[in-house]
């Protein structure tokens, strides 16, 4: 099935830190991979990323979408919507799209402006900074904080338990046990808000009504509220951080120099450029399934109980949908986008992470139109087996 030389997994580092020629290998050698070490198939193409990923009937997502909790077993509360398979999903999904509504997600822009640009200004006179430490590690708590209004002095303790659930030891799994949904965190601030109702979000989510699968109409419960708010920030917190850091790295490369420029010079080209940066480096490469059905791929049968990782990292750079896909291109025509899944699961924060790095990227052409340089000593790629990004992303300003 795989040629004996070929091997990917997302545990050793020395492939995390460039997977790239290893899944042009196994789009072209091994469209059906299997890795008998630590038993799941992956699927490298983009054609077949876009089968498998809608395929509900074969494919669930009731033990998760990461390998770890796929492997573990462990049980997901009820109303965690990326751990949930319809009817449940539909259910919760449709309860929580409220909070990314489109007229609520405008009104958050001069928002996250105004505190990108508060993060910003320290820093804009001096030699460099890091972009994790004055970028990612803040901005998206904060919109977060914002989204399910989460009071401030709350939002960094939430934001150090999201990196301490994902950070591996190197070359180690994540823990699932230890990183499941950890709703504790939150429930103080549920309990104040149950105490102070306000126009805000979160209390409408508390006075909600729905219908359940059971036909019965009924609000939502404590319990489901944490849940949501630990989705939420588990699901949008590190991911939309290292789109930030990935702007950072991607635009400190010489060869990208000349297309910053061209932000620098026409500035509404930042929300294509950011759509460009998520599809070459998606921070997300794999998106885990269990196979709820035998299904065939490529001749091959993929039998009901194994573990199917689609890698999406891959399905942006494959040649068969995109024209050289290892280079950044910032006018490239990109009609579709897997980086953030597809199909139910369709990730539900996809408009307010692009919107992020939108203003992101605005603010630093602003500020920075010489550009900059990555200072490569001091960055580290974050040990993970999930999100993969910037520990420290260190960068000297082009004077
Ligand atoms: C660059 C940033 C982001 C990336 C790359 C990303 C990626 C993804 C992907 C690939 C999925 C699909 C999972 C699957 O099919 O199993 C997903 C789902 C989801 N994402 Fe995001 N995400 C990002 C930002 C956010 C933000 C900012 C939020 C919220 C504040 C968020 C909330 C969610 C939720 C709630 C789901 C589950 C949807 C469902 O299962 O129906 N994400 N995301």
């Amino acid at each position: 099935m795989t040629a004996s030389d070929l091997y990917w997994d997302p545990f050793r580092r020395d492939i995390w830190v460039d997977p790239y020629p290893v899944y042009k290998r196994l789009r072209a050698e091994a469209p059906v991979y299997y890795n008998e070490e630590h038993d799941f198939y992956a699927f490298a193409r983009w054609a077949d990323v876009d089968r498998g990923l809608p395929d509900v009937e074969h494919f669930s997502n009731a033990r998760g979408n990461i390998y770890e909790f796929i492997k573990s077993g462990i049980e997901m509360p009820p109303g965690s919507v990326i751990f949930e398979d319809p009817p449940s999903h539909g259910i919760h999904r449709r309860l929580v799209s409220r909070l990314f509504s489109p007229g609520g997600i405008r009104s958050l822009e001069s928002k996250i402006r105004d505190y990108v640009v508060r993060q910003l200004e320290p820093v804009q006179d001096g030699a460099g900074f890091d972009v994790i430490d004055i970028l990612s590690d803040k901005v998206p708590m904060r919109v977060i904080g914002m989204l399910v209004g989460i009071p401030e002095e709350m939002q960094q303790s939430v934001r150090d338990r999201t990196v301490a659930n994902l950070t591996t030891e190197e070359g180690g799994k994540l823990d699932a046990e230890a990183s499941q949904i950890g709703t504790d965190i939150f429930e103080g601030y549920i309990d104040w808000r149950i105490a102070n109702p306000s126009e805000d979000i979160m209390t409408k989510l508390l006075n909600a009504e729905f219908e359940d699968h059971d036909g019965t109409t009924r609000g939502l419960t404590r319990e489901e509220i944490l849940v949501y708010c630990a989705v939420i920030s588990g699901a949008g917190n590190e991911t939309t951080g290292q789109l930030m850091g990935w702007i950072g790295k991607v635009f400190g490369e010489e060869k990208n120099h000349r297309q910053y420029q061209e932000v620098v010079a026409n500035p509404s080209l930042a929300g294509n450029a950011v759509e460009e940066v998520l599809r070459l480096e998606p921070v997300g490469q794999a998106v885990g399934r269990y196979v709820r059905k035998d299904v065939e791929f490529h001749g091959q049968t993929i039998p009901e109980g194994s573990t199917a990782l689609f890698l999406v990292g891959s399905a942006g750079r494959d040649e068969a949908k995109f024209e050289n896909p290892d280079v950044l291109d910032i006018h490239r025509d990109i009609t579709a986008q897997r980086s953030f899944g597809y199909g139910l699961h369709y990730c539900l924060g996809a408009n307010l992470a692009r919107m992020e790095g939108r203003i992101v990227l605005e603010e630093l052409v602003k500020r920075f139109p010489k550009g900059w340089d990555v200072d490569l000593s001091g960055a580290r790629i974050a040990s993970t087996t999930t999100v993969r990004g910037w520990e420290k992303l260190p960068i000297v300003l082009r004077k």
